[in-house]
């Protein structure tokens, strides 16, 4: 039998057709816009997702029997707001995780509703990408919207239920909303109440293994799929990377440079620090996790390569840099604002330490480091919790690059193993599909069964201190910068 894992992401979908032995049959990506109406503001056509997403399923079955399908599920971009109005169309573009537009609407959640009252309720504090703050700024921007709404969902439920008809939602993506009480994995009726949405305006939730339907007469025609075909929750991309890549057992941790860069802790536990620092979400194996996320990894890369030195090959532009840890330029990665850990909307990209010998592979350089450096920021907030970490699973686009996991090995002084999949949210969507439909008994045996580490890089011990020195000057940036950048969005984009 197959599954088919869908990982739902910022700029394209990914599919992954898996046999139930866990072999890759075929990867299929297909790609949508990204729209910025204005600086920080981040959107997404609901419809763009499953057009794609249905085009991509016939390229990925291409000569395969389709009465082999036996289930799908999905990794999603995590925070979306997708509002459907009683007839389930959508009210309005999708606003994004990396969207910095509710700074007003989240200094009244943490301020005057309090941070310790919504961590209380939800396990984490208001930060502008999560889905409760877009829902008060709606409230009070587009009220005519907001009145009409009679569905809220993320957008990986979306294609959910296109699919089913079904309205659902799992543990870990709902964690997300900041509506969601992330211990006893239920809404939280104060918190709905606080954001002035009813619990039948949310989806139903489920564990992210569970079956949420099967397709619709509609969708089975459209898709070419039998109607038995099952859909699975699936998780955000994070949880579903996490169960790609392995990362189960309490302590365990992932990094993700994706378009977002993650650090994510596994944890048997629920837990919540006592600053919010961490986001504190369920976890797609029915536990928890702790989750740092900055804005802008794999996609500062991609912005420094497609728009401003105009290529697209990644890897000969990275050839040229073979001597690591001298580099005297420093990148911020800022670029859509920051969450963990400065949550500073109005942070922006900044170049620092320029000068008339630095070459265009110094620059690069840079913007890989700056990206690791900030992701090392989130892994600092979990060893101050002493949380002992000197090993991760790498996943995510910039993944695939060497040069960037040997940067992580050093800039973090930690072992980076490689596992047999590089498709991390898409492949653990996969796996999640194949739990579902009860080829494997939990989640954990599955993964048991599918992954394995082939390949771990190793600090340099020499290389580690080089950039532990520069680590420790990446720090002081930021801090000295918030003035001018609070200055400068407000004269400038006021
Ligand atoms: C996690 C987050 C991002 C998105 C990216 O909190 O906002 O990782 O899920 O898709």
């Amino acid at each position: 039998m197959y599954y088919i894992g869908v990982d739902l992401g910022t700029s394209s979908v990914k599919l992954v057709l898996m046999e139930e032995t866990g072999e890759i049959k075929n990867i299929v990506a297909k790609e949508y816009p990204l729209h910025f109406p204005k600086p920080g503001w981040s959107e997404q056509e609901p419809k763009d997702w499953y057009d794609q997403f249905a085009v991509g399923i016939q390229e990925l079955l291409f000569g395969i029997d389709r009465k082999e399908v036996d289930g799908i599920s999905f990794g999603g971009q995590m925070h979306g707001l997708v509002m459907l109005d009683e007839k389930d169309h959508v009210l309005r573009p999708a606003i994004l995780w990396n969207d910095g537009r509710t700074q007003e609407e989240c200094d009244y959640l943490n301020q005057v509703i309090g941070r310790e009252k919504v961590s209380s309720c939800t396990a984490n504090m208001a930060l502008t990408g999560f889905t409760a703050p877009k829902l008060l700024w709606v409230k009070k921007h587009e009220p005519e919207i907001f009145e009409k709404i009679a569905k809220i969902m993320l957008p990986k439920d979306y294609l959910a239920y296109c699919l089913t008809g079904v309205h659902s939602t799992d543990v870990s993506d709902a964690s997300g909303m900041l509506l969601f009480d992330v211990k006893n994995r239920c809404w939280s009726k104060e918190m709905l109440e606080i954001v002035g949405v009813r619990e039948e305006q949310l989806a139903k939730v489920y564990e992210s293994y569970e079956v949420v339907g099967t397709l619709t007469e509609e969708a089975s025609k459209k898709l070419d799929l039998p109607l038995g075909v099952r859909v699975i929750a699936g998780a955000g991309d994070n949880a579903a990377g996490a169960v790609g890549t392995g990362t189960l057992a309490h302590g365990m941790c992932s990094v993700s440079l994706g378009t977002s860069g993650t650090v994510f802790i596994a944890t048997d536990k629920f837990a919540v620090d006592d600053k919010n620092a961490m986001h504190s979400f369920a976890h797609a194996n029915g536990k928890y996790h702790f989750l740092g996320c900055m804005l802008s990894a794999a996609s500062a890369n991609k912005w420094w390569m497609d728009e401003i030195i105009g290529t697209k090959e990644y890897a000969k532009e990275q050839q040229g840099i073979t001597k690591l840890g001298e580099n005297q330029v420093f990148f911020l990665p800022y670029l859509m604002g920051e969450r963990t850990p400065h949550n500073n909307p109005c942070a922006r990209g900044t170049f620092v330490g320029m000068t008339m010998d630095t070459t265009r592979e110094d620059m690069t350089e840079a913007v890989l480091e700056g990206v690791t450096f900030a992701l090392r920021d989130a892994l600092e907030i979990a060893r101050s919790f002493g949380v002992q970490i000197d090993r991760v699973r790498l996943n995510g686009g910039g993944a695939k690059s060497p040069l960037w996991c040997r940067m992580v090995a050093n800039i973090m002084n930690v072992k980076v193993d490689k596992i047999n999949s590089e498709e991390g949210p898409g492949f653990g969507a996969a796996i999640l599909a194949a739990v579902g439909c009860k080829k494997f008994a939990s989640v954990e045996e599955a993964a048991q069964k599918l992954i394995r580490v082939v390949e771990t890089t190793e600090p340099e011990p020499e290389l580690v201190e080089k950039y532990e020195k520069k680590y420790q000057v990446f720090r002081q940036i930021y801090p000295a910068l918030v003035p001018v950048y609070k200055e400068m969005v407000h004269s400038l984009e006021s």
